[in-house]
């Protein structure tokens, strides 16, 4: 065996630093931080590895106290679009630093969730960004006192470390705000569970909204899940109720309920919005493309995920100096044909 060079006669990265003339933390950074080397020696260290044909160890690499040049999002649903939608601003941030992402699928599940943590630490990562099942979960902090870096995302915001998230409160105001304003009296919240902490925001905000206008009747139609399934299961509810009493419009806690809302008032012959008006949350392209493009309090989610991954990786490469930032972004009313002006 040659020196430098690895059992298998494979070369390592002491042969390129050789064969270029530099050091080998040269080649180290050539390979992981290509901003810290001038061109002319990034071609010259990149001629060496060609004409070697050398290749990283990525396990040694970790071995040797490297990370694992990945980081990682921990989502709860990924059949709900505004997860993949946050997951792409994560991406666009990876991609920017050199790193790939590991999305995690939790499925709403503690001990799915709480796997996912352990292999993400034993694996090494850069950090992780989560929106948690249980945003007071002890694990998470203890990961991040244990130094890998973690930024809640969506839910959980709180002192001792990163987050980003939507004003909750001000959704649910824009959405009810317009519905009152659009002639509706009668509107029903349909969402839950409420234990989670953005739908008991978003109907906070519904509340502040009747509450401003002085008029208006708020019906919470809780529902067992943020799905397409339990709007349609809403849809029956508010169907069977006698049409003088009926709401005329109402407020979903995000996209996927609205649009299994809207799928079941067609299957019940019931029209949107002369029947029932309909707001959703999340604005999913799913919401523009519907039968009826839904009216839909807009979250900027791939400005939420590239935000997190800055964050997590400014607070991977500032370590002790890292301060802690709670950001919080503004959502905003997309009008669509869903709702529209009440004939007096
Ligand atoms: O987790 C489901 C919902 O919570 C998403 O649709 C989004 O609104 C998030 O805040």
């Amino acid at each position: 065996m040659t020196a430098g060079t690895s059992s298998r006669g494979a070369p390592s990265m002491k042969d390129v630093a050789l064969h270029a003339g530099v050091s080998l933390g040269t080649v180290s950074n050539v390979i992981n931080r290509p901003q810290m080397v001038s061109e002319r020696t990034r071609l010259r260290v990149q001629a060496a590895i060609d004409e070697l044909g050398f290749v990283r160890n990525e396990s040694a690499r970790q071995l040797r106290g490297g990370g694992s040049r990945t980081l990682a999002y921990v989502v709860l649903d990924t059949s709900n679009p505004f997860f993949t939608d946050v997951a792409r601003g994560v991406q666009d941030a990876a991609d920017d630093a050199g790193l790939a992402v590991y999305l995690c699928n939790s499925g709403e599940d503690t001990a799915r969730e709480g796997f996912y943590l352990d292999l993400l630490e034993q694996q090494r990562v850069e950090g992780v960004l989560i929106t948690p099942v249980d945003a007071s979960d002890p694990r998470i902090t203890a990961l991040a006192a244990r130094g890998t870096p973690v930024v809640v995302v969506d839910r959980g915001a709180g002192p001792g470390r990163c987050s980003v998230a939507v004003n909750d409160v001000l959704g649910g105001d824009l959405a009810v705000t317009h519905l009152l304003e659009t002639g509706h009296r009668r509107i029903a919240f349909v969402g839950g569970p409420r234990a989670i902490g953005q739908v008991a925001d978003r109907i906070s905000g519904a509340e502040l909204a009747v509450e401003r206008a002085g008029e208006g009747e708020l019906t919470i139609l809780e529902t067992a899940a943020l799905n397409v399934a339990e709007g349609r299961r809403a849809g029956e509810r508010l169907a069977g109720l006698p049409a003088a009493r009926r709401p005329t419009a109402a407020f979903c806690a995000n996209d996927l309920l609205a649009l299994g809302l809207l799928q079941q008032m067609v299957r019940l012959g019931l029209r949107v919005p002369d029947d029932l008006a309909i707001v959703g949350y999340d604005d999913i392209d799913f919401a523009e493309a519907a039968a009826v493009p839904l009216t839909s309090v807009s979250q900027p989610r791939q400005l939420l995920g590239r935000t997190a991954a800055e964050l997590l990786l400014a607070e991977s490469r500032d370590g002790d100096r890292h301060e802690h930032q709670q950001l919080v972004f503004a959502p905003e009313l997309v009008v669509r044909a869903s709702t529209r002006l009440r004939p007096t």
